[in-house]
């Protein structure tokens, strides 16, 4: 391990020891909470160390700016995030803003002197505690509104204008964190794999070229909730028996798609009111549905539609379905794919094209500036678990390898 990489490794356990809940072996770090702000101002401080500018923009991405010879050029930005989702692992995000701090300090260590300003970004909020992911960097392309603010509301009916008020930031301020486009020249984000492609070719460097993007769903359906003890199965209209209906869907019609690269999950089931002794009554799912293939997807989801409408007519369950997440896959930038290329192979690195099927805050801002992502092993593919591993000498390779690309993207 070089000095480098056992500086991140300990700061990666060092921010992982900060946490809104303890709900297992995992990380859980939400959001606009006290822990979020803890973490913040722990990696704003490493970022300071090297003399970059922090700020914090109005919906909580955290910026560090090295100013470069030419200010006026539009800027390299990189990062990732550093919220987690529920008892999850100490990589995912982390080690692509950690890792960016190290890069920095790696090029100012050889002397580099960027022409373009680089700024490293903390987005805020990538994981979807409200629903739907990648808060900092909607805001940033304008597309999360003042009204989904109060809307948007987690797993206890907490509303994101709620929560930003509680770590002092204020809702009404939202479109000040709106990107001038032009002044970005390109994205590039460092993450882990969280799949097992990169371990199973046993190359190290993963170039990201295309991000499958979700269309997530809540739907409610709405039945009888009564004894039990003394309803006979005729005389019912169980809730959760027609969501385990779509569920099972989902799983079918996700494997059957002939992308062969859809996914579909439920994530999320609420059944009111869950007594052994009551017939649910009503039941909230979360279904994820996800492709870079959008043809696929869209197949897929409407097929599903239709299948919850009859399951719902055959029961005679009342039924609400809206959508709370529906992304487009994005494709990342050849000139940004070249540099990460031309890194990988100055180092003597093997890298290989690859697909995230994990979403990112690249995948929104794809929609405005070229974006580009660099994927080092997860062991065993595993992610969104206590047990995400990246072995050091990956997080060193991914380092290098995102300093490279930066030095060519910045020069
Ligand atoms: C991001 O965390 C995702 O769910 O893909
Ligand atoms: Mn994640
Ligand atoms: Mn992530």
């Amino acid at each position: 391990m070089t000095a480098i990489t056992a500086d991140l490794h300990a700061r990666i356990e060092q921010l992982a020891q900060i946490q809104s809940e303890v709900l297992g072996a995992g990380v859980t770090r939400e959001i606009y909470t006290p822990a979020y702000t803890e973490a913040a101002e722990l990696v704003a401080g490493w970022m300071r160390e090297l003399g970059l500018l922090t700020r914090l923009d109005a919906v909580g991405n955290l910026f560090a700016r090295w100013e470069g010879t030419e200010p006026e050029l539009p800027l390299v930005l990189t990062g990732s995030h550093f919220d987690t989702t529920l008892d999850a692992g100490k990589y995912d995000g982390v080690l692509g803003v950690l890792g960016a701090v190290d890069a920095v300090r790696q090029l100012q260590a050889e002397g580099f002197q960027p022409r373009r300003t680089i700024e490293i970004v903390g987005f805020a909020g990538e994981e979807p505690r409200f629903g739907a992911g990648c808060i900092g960097s909607r805001a940033m392309v304008g597309a999360l509104a003042r009204d989904d603010l109060d809307r948007m509301r987690d797993r206890r009916g907490v509303s994101v204008a709620e929560a930003m008020r509680g770590v002092g930031l204020d809702p009404d301020r939202i479109g000040e964190a709106l990107l001038d486009a032009e002044q970005v020249h390109v994205l590039v984000e460092l993450h882990i794999e969280q799949g097992a492609v990169l371990e199973s070719d046993g190359i190290p460097i993963g170039v990201v070229e295309y991000i499958a993007a979700p269309h997530d769903y809540r739907v409610t359906l709405t039945g009888e909730a009564r004894h039990a003890g003394s309803t006979p199965m005729t005389m019912r209209r169980d809730a959760l028996a027609g969501a385990a209906e779509i569920v099972l869907a989902v799983e079918r019609l996700a494997t059957g798609s002939h992308s062969g690269t859809t996914v579909g999950t439920v994530g999320i089931l609420n059944l009111t009111p869950s007594a052994v002794n009551v017939i649910p009554g009503e039941v909230t799912m979360d279904i994820d549905v996800r492709d870079s293939d959008l043809a696929a997807r869209t197949e897929v989801t409407d097929a599903l539609l239709r299948e919850i409408d009859a399951v719902a007519e055959r029961r005679g369950l009342a039924l609400d379905v809206i959508t709370t997440t529906q992304d487009v896959p994005a494709a990342c930038d050849p000139l940004i794919v070249a540099a990460v290329r031309e890194a990988a192979a100055e180092l003597g690195l093997p890298a290989r094209g690859i697909v995230s099927g994990a979403y990112h805050d690249s995948m929104v801002l794809g929609s405005k500036v070229p974006i580009g992502m660099i994927f080092v092993p997860s062991v065993a593919g595993l992610s969104h678990h206590p047990d995400e591993y990246t072995a050091p000498a990956d997080l060193e390779h991914g380092v290098a390898v995102l300093a490279g690309t930066l030095r060519r993207l910045a020069a």
